[in-house]
């Protein structure tokens, strides 16, 4: 496994713990050996002494796993290079011979590429025109090259299409691992589970039974130590064009003919192939965009963040409403709504079935009862909670003939259920990329469309820079232009 990116912040805070979980868990193989690649200047041992510093920090251990440690640093290698200079790459390749050479047997090669966005044409061309990585006919062919690319995957339709080209020109669609880590979380696998291996909900998942879908993935945390990166994304591209329309895509699609990486790619290209354009014929867009502010609790405001412009235009929250265009949706619409520094961390996808037609107890009209709720948690506590009507205990008023009804949940909580947590979504996605499935990872033409879907809205607002862009105070639920857009989509619809 070739780490490009070595010592940043991904594979400090999230890589290097899940390979260390795997090894404490034994699943990994007994011939991995790991090269790490940056431009910074450092020993194999000064790496392993920085990756077991970062360890203990980033994961909060209180105690090392002395063993799976000692098994997982004597496999670990570092190497300098700056993947923008085609000359350095023959330094790579030889730290790999000189590691393979120690062992028996043909190498597989993992390129992992944990490098800032705007390295990855020079280090995909360089690394495409080096014998390092070598096309194979198809994913059983052994040994094997494959390449995971972080997200996000190019910054627009255009950088998306040549980004793939490049790829494609030199390996094939089954090496390349486009890695959305929220396809790795437990609790969004368990959507497929929760609909396809139960005929409970699949019959009332449509129009007809459904008033809408709330999708929401909110962060109390800013943009920490990211905000350079972070001006240049913006949350749109950040967790719509991915995260978002991930989750919107497994709650809508058509059930897959079988759990192969193309079947259930190919139904979740079609969800977003049914999204009508977020920019109508009017050049306006049911969506709305807003930046935090300074808290009284002393959160900084996102102009005043390490790397951002103090006039930056950056939207860190935005709303919004999709159509989907198909038989099971049509009318049905989905609310998505994402945003740093808000009140709570809070991703799930809530869906409000329609109240009942005539409503004949306790003298409500049907509207004003609270409406059935199934709540799918992604995180925290994740889970599944289904609200509903129930009888109020006790008898019958003489003032309000009729039952009276009080909404109650039942809820599934993994935790409750299961015990341990659920295990972090990169432990599920490298052993993933390790053992050549590549269900949970996007296919080039479920990463275009997913820009064409979200570029005319970026573009839109990027021509509109909004020298009034909504504010939220760090800690709120977002803008009041949030409220106003669901109520006016959705009259006496609420955020939930
Ligand atoms: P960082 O900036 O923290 O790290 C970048 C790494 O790349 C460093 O090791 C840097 O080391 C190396 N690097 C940069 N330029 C070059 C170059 N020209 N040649 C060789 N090495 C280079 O970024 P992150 O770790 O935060 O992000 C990496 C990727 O992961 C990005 O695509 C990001 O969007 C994605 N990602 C990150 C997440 C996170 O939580 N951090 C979450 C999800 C995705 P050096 O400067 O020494 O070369
Ligand atoms: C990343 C984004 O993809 O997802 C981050 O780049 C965001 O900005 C993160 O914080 C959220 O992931 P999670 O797993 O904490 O919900």
């Amino acid at each position: 496994m070739i780490i490009f990116g070595a010592s940043g912040d991904l594979t400090r805070r999230k890589l290097m713990p899940a390979l260390y979980h795997l090894a404490v868990g034994r699943l990994l193989d007994d011939g991995l050996a790991i090269l790490g690649v940056a431009r910074e200047s450092m020993t194999d041992e000064q790496y392993r002494e920085l990756m077991r510093a970062e360890l203990v920090k980033s994961d909060g251990l209180e105690s090392i796993d002395e063993d799976a440690w000692t098994w997982l640093a004597g496999r670990m290698w570092y190497a300098t290079a700056d993947f923008a200079d085609p000359g350095t790459l023959p330094a790579i390749a030889a730290k790999l011979v000189a590691i393979e050479g120690s062992r028996s047997g043909e190498a597989n090669h993992l390129f992992y590429l944990a490098i800032p966005p705007s390295v990855f044409p020079a280090t995909v061309t360089n690394l495409a025109a080096s014998a390092l990585m070598k096309r194979t006919a198809s994913s059983s062919e052994r040994p094997w090259s494959r390449i995971v690319v972080e997200k996000p995957f190019g910054r627009s339709l255009e950088s998306a299409l040549e980004l793939n080209a490049l790829l494609l020109d030199r390996v094939g669609e089954h090496q390349v691992y486009r890695i959305d880590h929220y396809l790795g979380k437990e609790a969004v696998q368990n959507i497929l589970v929760f609909r396809f291996a139960n005929s409970i909900f699949e019959p009332l998942w449509n129009r007809q039974y459904i008033s809408h879908v709330q999708i929401t993935a909110a962060e109390s945390i800013g943009v920490e130590t990211r905000g350079k990166y972070y001006e240049e994304a913006g949350v749109v591209r950040d967790m719509f064009q991915n995260h978002l329309l991930q989750l919107l895509a497994l709650a809508a699609m058509e059930p897959p003919i079988a759990l192969e990486a193309d079947a259930v790619r190919d139904e979740k290209v079609k969800v977003l192939r049914s999204i009508r354009p977020l920019v109508g014929s009017d050049g306006e867009a049911a969506a709305v965009r807003a930046q935090y502010l300074a808290a009284e609790t002393g959160a900084r405001g996102y102009r005043a963040e390490h790397g951002v412009a103090p006039e930056s235009v950056t939207p860190t929250f935005a709303a919004m409403r999709i159509a989907i265009d198909n038989w099971r949706w049509k009318g049905v619409p989905f609310f998505l709504r994402s945003g740093k520094r808000m009140k709570e961390r809070k991703s799930e996808i809530v869906v409000q079935f329609k109240s009942p037609p005539h409503m004949i107890f306790g003298g409500e009209p049907a509207g004003h009862v609270p409406p059935g709720l199934l709540t799918m948690r992604v995180q925290p506590r994740e889970g599944i909670a289904l609200r509903f009507q129930v009888k109020t205990p006790g008898t019958v008023h003489e003032l309000t003939p009729g039952f009276e009804t009080t909404p109650v949940e039942m809820d599934f909580c993994y935790q409750d259920a299961f015990g341990d947590t659920p295990s972090p979504a990169y432990e599920t996605l490298l052993l993933d990329t390790m053992l050549g499935d590549a269900t949970l990872f996007t296919r080039s033409d479920e990463v275009e469309m997913a820009w064409r879907v979200m570029d005319p809205l970026i573009n839109l607002w990027s021509e509109r820079p909004a020298p009034d862009m909504p504010t939220y105070t760090a800690g709120s639920w977002g803008p009041r232009e949030a409220d106003d857009l669901l109520t006016r989509e959705l009259p006496g619809a609420q955020w939930l």
